[in-house]
């Protein structure tokens, strides 16, 4: 309790804290993480952007995570874009792909059981004139094939459903939501945030075109995002000015 006054958490927050069950939430940082982290935050502080040799190590730093994110996913560095988080890479998947998409795609279709980030993400784009069709779930909580198949059409420009439910954990059938995506001429878009790191995810055997994920959910910082891009290409100039540490995406483009 001594601990938790000095710290500022009330009494009561304190002792629910000890039983901590919300990992699905966030997680606190594996000490291994931290331990990885903390010299650049002294030493090894050089921006990634610069010349010279501090930088440089920076930079490499930034490009070995890229490598390892990469990896876990079965992508290669080019496809990663690092972000603030799950919430900034659905925004960037599914708006960037609507908004790339070729003027007949008008649509975006989702599940209900969504997170809020691609909810709304899709739902702002209302302003554009692309509209969100929103499919329902069955009563284990999983989206219906067959509604998913009637809902996506030749207007679609994105899907984007989930691998695992944040509240209920289901896990959806990816693979084969991908090719009803694809059988469109659509974008397949997962957010991945409480898959990776827990079970097998792997961008090529399913298929996606865009996934999401976060570091928070899996032992690393709050704040560290990254989405996955298969039409990546690490030639292609990044956001002007900032090109390295956050390298900006290539154009979305519809197969
Ligand atoms: C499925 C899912 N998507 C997106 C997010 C948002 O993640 P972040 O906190 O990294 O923005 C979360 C986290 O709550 C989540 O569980």
């Amino acid at each position: 309790m001594a601990l938790a006054r000095q710290v500022g958490i009330p009494r009561m927050a304190f002792r629910l804290a000890a039983v901590y069950l919300d990992y699905n939430a966030t997680t606190p940082v594996d000490p291994r993480v931290l331990d990885a982290m903390l010299p650049f935050f002294t030493a090894r502080f050089g921006n990634a952007a610069s010349a010279h040799a501090v930088g440089v190590a920076a930079r490499r730093a930034v490009e070995d995570a890229r490598e390892k994110v990469a990896a876990a996913i079965g992508a290669t560095a080019g496809q990663i874009v690092f972000t603030s988080g799950a919430t900034e890479s659905d925004n960037l998947a599914i708006k960037g792909a609507a908004l790339a998409a070729h003027p007949c795609r008008t649509r975006v279709v989702t599940v209900a059981t969504e997170h809020k980030a691609v909810l709304d993400a899709s739902k702002s784009l209302a302003r554009f004139g692309i509209d969100t069709r929103v499919v329902g779930v069955d009563r284990d909580g999983l989206p219906s094939l067959d509604e998913l198949a009637d809902t996506i059409d030749d207007d679609t420009a994105v899907v984007s459903v989930m691998a695992a439910n944040n509240e209920t954990g289901v896990i959806a059938p990816i693979a084969a939501i991908a090719d009803l995506a694809h059988n469109r001429g659509a974008l397949m878009h997962c957010d991945a945030t409480q898959a990776v790191g827990k079970i097998p995810f792997d961008v090529r055997e399913l298929g996606v075109d865009l996934a999401s994920f976060s570091a928070h959910k899996m032992y690393g910082p709050q704040g560290m995002g990254a989405l996955y891009i298969k039409a990546g290409d690490r030639s292609r100039p990044g956001a002007a000015g900032k090109a390295l540490t956050a390298q900006a995406p290539p154009p979305i483009r519809i197969r």
